[in-house]
């Protein structure tokens, strides 16, 4: 039986608008800077055909879609329920067109995007079924959804260190840079219930999405998802 998370993930918009401000820098200090590095692999997996259209969901601050910006697509869109964050996006990327809305619900159309990407914003979907049925309505036949989030280390010492990061060190770090002691509570549980709970494949076949590769980085505590619509 498929599992599914347990955490309530209604709030996290507005969670994300009262940290936006300190979220990059803190991203940056949180994963000693290997997010930038993680982010520019993530978009170098893509790199092997041409796009016309790039969607990002949960775009947030628009790191990722910074990136992105090496495909040289015609359109990108940055799609995220938090103003706050996206604001903060649109200062990087001007010419990219800016969304407010959750993954469940996308205002576009039918079969007009070529690219998805999700980056670290999977694991606050409300619904995972609803939001991948959602990008197989979107996306082109032989679309690409692409979605990198944290997971579970199968290596025992590398398991500890991660559990002791996150129980110890990202709250402790979080609170004392964003001063929002809640959100990184959230975060660390967040990334906990979904390495435990939930099985990304699983839910993206069961959404017709069919399995292209999986890469996993830094001894697999974050995984890149690929799929294709045929
Ligand atoms: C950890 S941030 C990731 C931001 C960015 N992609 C990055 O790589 O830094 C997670 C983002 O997910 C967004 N989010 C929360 N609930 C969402 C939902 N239901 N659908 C889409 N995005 C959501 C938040 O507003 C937040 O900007």
């Amino acid at each position: 039986m498929e599992k599914s998370s347990k955490i309530d993930k209604k709030d996290s918009p507005a969670m994300f608008d009262n940290i936006a401000k300190t979220y990059d820098k803190l991203n940056h200090i949180l994963s000693f800077g290997l997010d930038v590095r993680w982010r520019r692999k993530f978009v170098t997996y893509l790199n092997t055909r041409h796009y016309e259209t790039v969607v990002d969901i949960a775009s947030g601050t628009g790191d990722l879609l910074v990136n992105l910006q090496k495909l040289n697509a015609s359109n990108y869109y940055a799609i995220d329920p938090s103003e706050n964050m996206l604001n903060i996006a649109k200062t990087k990327v001007p010419s990219a067109k800016f969304i407010v809305a959750g993954a469940e619900l996308l205002p576009l159309v039918n079969e007009s995007v070529d690219l998805i990407t999700v980056s670290f914003g999977i694991r606050n979907f409300v619904s995972l079924e609803k939001s991948f049925s959602e990008f197989y309505r979107l996306l082109k036949t032989n679309g690409i959804v692409s979605i990198m989030e944290f997971s579970k280390p199968k290596f025992f010492l590398f398991k500890w260190g991660f559990t002791i990061y996150l129980k110890i060190f990202l709250p402790f770090i979080g609170k004392m840079v964003s001063k929002d002691k809640s959100a990184y509570k959230y975060l660390q549980a967040s990334i906990f219930d979904f390495a435990e709970n939930v099985d990304v494949f699983q839910i993206l076949s069961k959404c017709n999405l069919s399995k292209l590769s999986e890469n996993k980085l830094l001894f697999g505590a974050v995984k890149i998802y690929t799929c294709k619509k045929l």
